[in-house]
């Protein structure tokens, strides 16, 4: 799919079809994410892969939205704070970014196979700790629900006008 109608045609998907996600569609949305570009190439990402029914369920418990529930699957993408660059002069850590691009790319490689996503960062960061006993340093960043969309059209795009947020060689506030 051409680029400009990619982005164009993804959104964020909050109600999926009764239809499991084929293993190698997983495979590949996997293999964009892990392509992705990382500060200093550390990669500091792990891709964890929910399609079993019980599973879902405890994930649905760590978020509780209706239409979460109705997604096949799950991607449950963290960040190795043990393995990601941080900047020397101030300290800044980059595995937030290094994850984010990393489930960008997943996110559109998915809507190119006729899937949908939907980033969910405001999921129960105790509860998911716990489920899957993520050591201190791994940090759940994002779930990402695939699934096939329950829908046709596009909705339209709500985005803030181009004056409002490009400056050209300086910044006016
Ligand atoms: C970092 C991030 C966190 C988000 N967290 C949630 C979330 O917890 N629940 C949810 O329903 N949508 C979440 N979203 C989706 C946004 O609401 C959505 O991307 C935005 O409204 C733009 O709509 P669109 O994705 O359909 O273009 C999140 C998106 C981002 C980028």
């Amino acid at each position: 799919m051409e680029f400009r109608k990619l982005i164009q045609q993804r959104y964020s998907v909050r109600n999926f079809l009764p239809k499991e996600v084929e293993l190698s569609k997983l495979e590949t949305i996997l293999e964009a994410g892990r392509m992705a570009p990382s500060a200093v190439n550390f990669q500091p990402w792990h891709f964890i892969v929910v399609c079993d029914k019980q599973m879902m369920q405890a994930l649905a418990n760590c978020y509780h939205r209706e239409w979460f529930a109705t997604a096949p699957c799950c991607i449950v993408v963290c960040s190795d704070h043990q393995q990601s660059w941080k900047r020397r002069e101030d300290g800044k850590d980059h595995g937030d970014i290094d994850a984010a691009i990393a489930i960008d790319h997943m996110t559109l490689q998915a809507v190119e196979l006729g899937l949908g996503t939907c980033w969910v960062c405001n999921f129960n960061v105790e509860k998911t700790r716990k489920l899957f006993q993520f050591p201190a340093h791994i940090e759940p960043v994002a779930f990402l629900p695939v699934g096939y969309p329950n829908r046709e059209e596009v909705p339209v795009k709500k985005r803030k006008p181009t004056q409002d947020i490009v400056h050209w060689n300086t910044f006016k506030a």
